[in-house]
């Protein structure tokens, strides 16, 4: 859908109504110019990325404009494929299936694409519903195995030998009830990419024969007397403490040290909270079959507070019903708040200093570790802060680094 504005006024009344995903705009407007518009757009706390044009290209224009925040600047005339590749560009934040503006997803994405190249084991680590197949996805996409297949095995989901025959396939006759050869996932995924989901739930026998695959780099088919060689690339995730299983000798070292060869961990959605507007614009789009429905400011602030123990995938069921319930109109609070499978309990710190230490992290995680915003957010001393920073480090407590 693209809606015409006729100048900066018009156009901020348009984003207003949204949603929006691109604003494409003249720099030289009567009434509002394209730089004002930006402003505007910016002050609203808006990720909607603006491309502006001009045909007067000074380039004290586009230093304010990309100082501004503008996605890209593009001048008088230009082609066609000139404005086509700066608008896949700045939509390509969402072009795949990760919808994100936070750099810590940046960063993920970033490691992702760098260990996509070469054929090293992954191990994506992270809790429940925050994207970890999302990434495992993104990373075959972006490896040269993307013409090969993906296939993606949950090994939580089955009972150990039907996981193993799953996963290595057998013989004809190799037990009763064999009556034809079966390939397994391994097999299947030959010259593409196995996801094991959820590696931490195999069982101590099957975790051998991984470790087995992994360095021989062939698999035992269940009655063979052969190997027989694959070229697959494993990634694995797990929303476990993992270190914890190998401690408890609940999961093999060797095949821990195997696996985490490059680890990713992707952030819980509470510690990115940037991306809640853009992934309720997402899912309202995936939801709202066609129709016009938007989220009221207080249950848009409302969405963005709470603790998504479920994370991403909790927002998408709620998004879901809150379409549902808003009858595809405007979600007001009250269509987000029930339902979810938590909070209020959330926020039981035992005693002062805990609730201190809570605002002072979560302050430091919204304005980016930045160390002078967060002492004014929160009324105290740079050198207050920092004390309290060091206090919290010597705990072994992570503290976002950031500047100043
Ligand atoms: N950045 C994102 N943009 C769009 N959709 C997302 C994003 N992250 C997660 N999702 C969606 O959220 C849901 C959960 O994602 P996914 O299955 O990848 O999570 P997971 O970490 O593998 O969860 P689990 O640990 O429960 O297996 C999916 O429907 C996925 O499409
Ligand atoms: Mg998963």
């Amino acid at each position: 859908n693209i809606s015409l504005a006729e100048d900066g006024m018009a156009a901020v009344e348009a984003v207003k109504r949204g949603p929006c995903d691109l604003i494409i705009s003249d720099v030289k407007m009567p009434g509002k110019n394209g730089l004002e518009l930006l402003e505007s757009v910016r002050a609203g706390d808006s990720p909607i990325p603006v491309i502006l044009i001009t045909g007067y290209g000074t380039v004290n224009d586009a230093v304010r404009a990309i100082k501004g925040g503008a996605f890209d600047y593009i001048q008088k005339p230009f082609d066609a494929e000139t404005l086509y590749t700066v608008v896949k560009r700045a939509l390509g934040r969402k072009n795949g299936n990760i919808v994100h503006v936070s750099r810590a997803v940046e960063q993920v994405l970033l490691n992702a694409q760098r260990v996509a190249r070469s054929d090293a084991t992954v191990l994506i680590l992270g809790e429940s519903g925050v994207g970890k197949e999302l990434v495992a996805k993104y990373i075959h996409q972006h490896s040269d195995r993307r013409s090969g297949p993906f296939v993606p095995v949950n090994c939580a989901a089955l009972p150990e030998n039907l996981l193993e025959s799953e996963l290595f396939g057998y013989e004809k006759g190799a037990f009763t009830g064999a009556s034809m050869r079966k390939p397994g996932k391994f097999e299947i995924a030959d010259k593409g990419t196995i996801l094991l989901d959820e590696v931490t739930e195999m069982d101590m026998r099957l975790q051998a024969k991984l470790l087995r695959v992994l360095q021989e780099k062939e698999i035992e088919v269940i009655g063979s007397r052969f190997p027989k060689a694959v070229d697959v690339r494993v990634v694995a995730t797990t929303n476990r403490d993992i270190k914890k299983y190998v401690e408890e000798g609940k999961f093999r070292e060797d095949l821990f040290y195997r696996l985490n060869v490059f680890p990713i961990l992707v952030p819980p959605l509470r510690e990115r909270r940037e991306d809640i507007p853009l992934l309720v614009s997402h899912f309202l789009k995936k939801f709202a079959k066609g129709m016009d429905v938007s989220v009221s400011d207080e249950a848009m602030e409302f969405l963005k507070s709470r603790m998504w123990k479920g994370n991403v995938r909790e927002l998408e069921n709620v998004i879901a019903r809150a379409c549902i319930l808003s009858d595809y109109s405007v979600i007001e609070l009250a269509h987000v708040k029930e339902g979810g499978e938590e909070e209020k309990k959330e926020i039981k710190p035992s005693s002062v200093r805990e609730m201190e230490m809570k605002l002072i992290l979560e302050t430091l995680n919204s304005v980016e570790g930045n160390r002078t915003r967060a002492a004014s957010v929160l009324g105290i001393t740079v050198r207050t802060l920092r004390n309290k920073i060091n206090e919290y480090k010597a705990l072994g407590i992570q503290v976002p680094s950031g500047v100043n």
